[in-house]
């Protein structure tokens, strides 16, 4: 038997566990990315020429302006409205070739969404309530509620299981939100404002979730107005007026951007 090793797979191994960013899978790629809402005198160019790539695992944070897009880029990633120009591949799918209901199944399948205003369903409890993405899935109610069981632990919940949501306080709410976004598994998690509605020590509260899901290797985006939240993140990209004017900020650069009044 030849033991002889091939210095070269060597060195070809030893170079890919040191190549970090240029060969880690993308899950977001927006090329070119325009949205323009009305037309004539009420046209609104919300999106400009937007490029953007998210790689799997990244933390990143979308800063800017009020108006300045991060709704509408977010809506865009979330398969959740069509850009007017430019292209977007998903998990290398080309989102822009699927029909509505291939739309649907990959939101479904691929992203989980925390919102500002948590969106649960009042009648049901919390486990009911992280039971809902699964209900179009070919899995037995058991086994949903026994994965939305894990996904409540994991957040931190799992002495609330039963409750309904104006039993929990705003946190624990959006925990049960965080909870349903994650239940699928999905490769991306995206957040518009998610801690918005919520007070300076529940958001720390959230913020932590949010770290150990991104160390466990969720890829997370996420809409922030709030510097501190920002810090949080590894990565900020800063609009302004529907472009990408910064695109790799470290957390620490936030207070440079916010001084030049960008
Ligand atoms: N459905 C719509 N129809 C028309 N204009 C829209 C629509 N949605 C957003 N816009 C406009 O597009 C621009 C970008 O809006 P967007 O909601 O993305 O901003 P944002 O950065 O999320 O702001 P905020 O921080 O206030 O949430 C704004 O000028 C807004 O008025
Ligand atoms: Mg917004």
């Amino acid at each position: 038997m030849n033991n002889q090793v091939n210095p070269l797979s060597i060195l070809r191994e030893a170079t890919h566990s040191q190549l970090p960013s240029p060969f880690k899978p993308v899950i977001v790629r927006l090329e070119n990315i325009s949205k323009i809402y009305g037309s004539g005198e009420t046209e609104v160019r919300a999106l400009a020429d937007v490029n953007l790539i998210v790689e799997q695992g990244e933390y990143c944070a979308i800063m800017g302006a009020s108006g300045s897009g991060k709704s509408t880029v977010m809506n865009i990633i979330g398969c959740l409205d069509q850009p007017t120009k430019g292209h977007y591949y998903l998990d290398k799918a080309n989102v822009a070739v699927l029909s509505d209901a291939d739309l649907a199944q990959i939101r479904n399948l691929k992203i989980g969404f925390v919102f500002q205003q948590f969106h649960l369903l009042p009648q049901l409890s919390a486990v009911e309530n992280v039971m809902l993405p699964m209900v179009y899935a070919d899995i037995h109610t058991s086994e949903q509620r026994d994965r939305a069981i894990s996904a409540l632990k994991r957040v931190g919940l799992k002495n609330r299981l039963n409750n309904k949501p104006n039993q929990l306080s705003g946190g624990q709410q959006q925990r049960v939100a965080i909870a349903r976004a994650i239940v699928n598994q999905p490769v991306l998690l995206l957040a518009d404002e998610p801690t918005g509605a919520l007070d300076s020590r529940t958001t720390q509260e959230v913020m932590d979730i949010f770290s150990d899901l991104n160390n466990s290797g969720i890829t997370i985006v996420m809409v922030t107005h709030e510097p501190d939240v920002a810090r949080k993140t590894r990565r900020i990209v800063w609009f302004k007026d529907g472009e990408v004017i910064h695109s790799h900020l470290t957390p620490s650069e936030i207070s440079q951007v916010q001084n030049s009044k960008q």
